[in-house]
């Protein structure tokens, strides 16, 4: 299964864990979303996606033209997981809303996204990035908890590898 972990980041934080992810996804490419094409996005089966949260609640800019590229793309034959980053003691009501933002725009399409991660251990209020007490993807947090990424990392795409048993 061709894996391509494509992220966005202003501040160098997304792209540090999407390194991460990479090195436990042998084989796996990691790619800034400002490089991405439809066909480059389309030679992928599983798409890893990540963005951080700006503004209030908002994707990361680069992540936010991205979007609009992958919105016109059929994406019914991709696996989709998700992953972001954010900072829960600055912004606890708009916790990794970018990533939420991002699986509502998904879900109105004919997508298939797994891999949904508890909330438990998290310290904030809101997040749009929450459906029935679980994150829809791996929340991260390098601003206030960068000590537990490596093992939200490991844990996470073990969950991922075991969803799909083949990568
Ligand atoms: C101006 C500003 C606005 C932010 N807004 C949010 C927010 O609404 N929600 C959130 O969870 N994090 C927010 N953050 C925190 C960033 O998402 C966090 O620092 C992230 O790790 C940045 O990742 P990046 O370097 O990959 O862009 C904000 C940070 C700044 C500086």
């Amino acid at each position: 299964m061709k894996t391509g972990i494509f992220y966005g980041s202003s501040l160098g934080n997304t792209q540090f864990v999407a390194d991460k992810i990479q090195h436990q996804i042998p084989g796996s490419d990691c790619i800034s979303v400002t490089y991405l094409t439809a066909e480059k996005i389309l030679s992928y089966d599983l798409l890893i996606l990540g963005t951080s949260t700006w503004g209030v609640g908002n994707l990361q800019d680069d992540f936010e033209l991205f979007v609009d590229l992958l919105l016109t793309l059929d994406l019914s034959d991709k696996t989709i997981a998700l992953f972001g980053c954010g900072d829960q003691h600055t912004y606890p009501d708009t916790f990794c809303n970018g990533m939420g933002k991002l699986h509502q725009l998904l879900s109105e399409k004919e997508t298939n996204i797994i891999g949904p991660w508890s909330i438990e251990g998290y310290d904030f209020s809101e997040s749009e990035a929450v459906i029935d007490d679980h994150f829809v993807g791996l929340a991260l947090d390098e601003d206030n908890e960068p000590d537990l990424t490596d093992g939200r990392v490991t844990q996470w795409t073990k969950i991922i590898r075991e969803a799909l048993q083949v990568i």
